[in-house]
């Protein structure tokens, strides 16, 4: 019975990474990045610098648990901030999925944003730590509660002045939950926004989003940093035209 499972395992990874260099193709990826930028170890050093949510977890060398309390594979995340960069200036930024606030405090200030949208339910444990770190974030306004609600479309028609140029989805992390929170995201977006997709390799979930995402012509791919070690997966899409 276990043998017939990992074996199944083992299959659903071969299709999925078959998948993967069928659709995604040949995209953005870290060394492409840190072949461009001689700043990329200083970015990921400051990634490290700032903390994490949870040492033993997100063992990619952080200097200490706490500060920022980063959810992120640093070297994931200093392409991402890279890769954002090249295509400044960024007007709107929206994320679903805020936990610590950390993560959206470190983009706006690495990368710079006029406005910046959060969409959490407040339930991480370390939710009340957004009070701290979003009082570095300049033009915040906050939506507290299901990204899938009512009030969560009310809330961004109500305060999305400039179409997003950045959708960062890091909420709930199944596939239906993703695709309804990238359904919501492209009502906000115009042709050449950006979508942004954390967990891709870590999450099946996203994995799945991702690629039918791509397959389906709703995102055009353009990078995708999957880090070594323990990979969690930044996927980048673009808005068709
Ligand atoms: C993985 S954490 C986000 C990590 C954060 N982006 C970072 O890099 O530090 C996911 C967050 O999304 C929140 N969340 C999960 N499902 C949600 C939903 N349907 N609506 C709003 N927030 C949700 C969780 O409570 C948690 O705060």
């Amino acid at each position: 019975m276990r043998r017939l499972e990992l074996v199944r395992t083992r299959l659903t990874r071969v299709a999925r990474s078959a998948a993967r260099r069928r659709y995604v193709g040949d995209v953005d990826s870290i060394s492409d990045v840190r072949s461009r930028h001689p700043d990329f170890e200083a970015i990921e050093d400051r990634i490290r610098g700032a903390g994490t949510d949870d040492l033993d977890y997100f063992a990619y060398g952080y200097t200490h648990e706490g500060g920022l309390a980063l959810q992120q594979n640093p070297t994931e995340f200093a392409a991402l901030i890279l890769h954002l960069r090249e295509d400044r200036p960024h007007r709107t930024y929206m994320e679903i999925g805020s936990a610590s606030g950390g993560a959206c405090s470190l983009l706006s200030q690495e990368v710079g944003f006029e406005t910046v949208l959060s969409l959490d339910d407040g339930r991480h444990p370390r939710a009340a730590e957004q009070e701290a770190n979003f009082s570095r974030v300049p033009g915040l306004k906050r939506f507290v509660g299901d990204s899938h609600s009512a009030e969560a479309r009310v809330f961004l028609a109500q305060n999305v002045e400039h179409p997003l140029d950045i959708a960062f989805i890091d909420g709930d992390h199944s596939f239906r939950g993703v695709w309804q929170d990238l359904g919501l995201s492209l009502e906000f977006c115009r042709p050449g926004s950006f979508v942004v997709l954390h967990d891709t390799v870590a999450c099946s979930g996203v994995e799945r989003a991702w690629l039918q995402a791509v397959r389906k012509q709703i995102l055009k791919p353009v990078a995708e940093f999957i880090g070594e070690p323990k990979p969690l997966g930044i996927a980048v899409g673009v808005v068709p035209v």
